[in-house]
């Protein structure tokens, strides 16, 4: 069984009426409640500082501060005490000038039944206690959303932070690509360079090779790794021939058929000497692959239609068409008009129709060797 909320509840009684004092705390006693008096309101307002009573029964015609007065002053203090007005000259004004200011009940004296007075007080410690109890468990609300956020505003700013180191990470390592990249291409050109000071004759040919090959690689719409490949390997193609003597490669006029073989094997030179560099693309074998032809004739392996890259067979058009524009020990510059013809006439036998007609018509969109 629950216990009597009276039990040990502490009131406090003010009436300047000591006999009726007594009366109605002999009552509130017998049921547990520790029970103190006031005579008049300023008293009451002392001992209520002191004792902070859970409820407060008085009188409204009290000496020093009347029982309005009285309540007044304690619902300023603490609004949440309930304080039941007991008076027996009241009228209806008073009452309702009581029941506005926030008092908790209004019994009339005298008081002829006492258990009407303790109900009162019972209802009233009830309804308090069920407004701390709503309160407090507010109160705990509020603090486990405080605490929520401020976990939440620290898991944000912990978010923050690593994001920030990743980005300088990522940008770090951006840059360091950025260097290596940087670097890799000085390579390659210096590489390209030392090829062409041996053949003067082919000077730029390497870099022409490489810009036609990207623009064909793209009216293709191949990849970028592929247009990459491309780039580096048109580039080097030529590397191979620094085994050749600087006689055989610079002499006008028609070389023996010994020395054409010697030419030959730039091919696998080149492919020998890139090898060994580690990029992410077949560089290597683009090089080795770029005098083949599609029915076989090309060299030095003789290889036939889709035996050969579709990176190679960009690069071979593009290696032709800028040899046949250009000017050799052995001949005149032909021009990029009678290029484009000769690989439309060889067209599907010697090279890719796809990127043939590619190639053609970027000439025809304004492609120049030259820029
Ligand atoms: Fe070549």
């Amino acid at each position: 069984m629950s216990k009597d909320i009276l039990h040990n509840a502490k009131i406090l009684l003010i009436d300047d009426d000591e006999a009726i004092l007594q009366v109605i705390k002999y009552y509130f006693d017998k049921e547990g409640c520790k029970v103190s008096t006031a005579t008049d309101g300023v008293m009451g307002l002392e001992i209520y500082s002191r004792m902070e009573p859970d409820i407060i029964i008085t009188d409204l015609c009290i000496p020093e501060l009347n029982g309005t007065g009285l309540l007044f002053a304690i619902k300023k203090i603490s609004p949440e005490t309930p304080v039941i007005i007991v008076s027996g000259v009241a009228d209806k004004k008073d009452i309702i000038e009581v029941m506005r200011l926030g008092a908790a009940d209004f019994i009339e004296k005298p008081i002829l039944d006492m258990e009407f007075l303790k109900d009162s007080v019972r209802k009233n410690l009830s309804l308090r206690q069920r407004l701390r109890e709503g309160r407090l468990h507010q109160k705990e609300l509020e603090i486990e959303v405080d605490r929520r956020t401020a976990e939440l505003i620290k898991r944000v700013s912990e978010i923050e932070i690593l994001n920030e180191a990743l980005k300088r990470e990522l940008l770090e390592h951006e840059l360091a690509v950025t260097e290596l990249e940087v670097m890799r291409d000085g390579v390659i050109k210096s590489i390209a360079t030392i090829g062409e000071q041996r053949d003067p004759y082919t000077a730029g040919h390497q870099l022409k090779v490489s810009k036609l090959g990207i623009a064909i690689a793209r009216e293709l719409k191949l990849s970028e790794d592929q247009i990459e490949c491309i780039r580096i390997a048109g580039l080097l193609h030529d590397i191979g021939k620094i085994s050749i003597p600087a006689e055989i490669l610079n002499r006008p006029g028609a070389l023996k058929k010994s020395e054409m073989n010697l030419i030959k094997d730039h091919s696998l030179d080149g492919y020998n000497i890139l090898k060994r560099i580690t990029f992410p693309w077949p560089v290597a074998e683009l090089v080795y692959q770029h005098h083949e032809r599609l029915d076989g004739s090309g060299y030095p392996r003789q290889l036939k239609g889709d035996e050969i890259l579709m990176e190679s067979r960009i690069l071979s058009l593009a290696d032709v068409v800028d040899a046949i524009a250009s000017h050799r020990p052995y001949r005149e510059a032909l021009g990029e008009d009678f290029a484009l013809k000769e690989i439309e006439n060889k067209k599907d036998i010697y090279f890719d129709p796809v990127a043939t007609d590619a190639c053609i018509k970027i000439f025809k969109n304004g492609f120049n060797l030259q820029h």
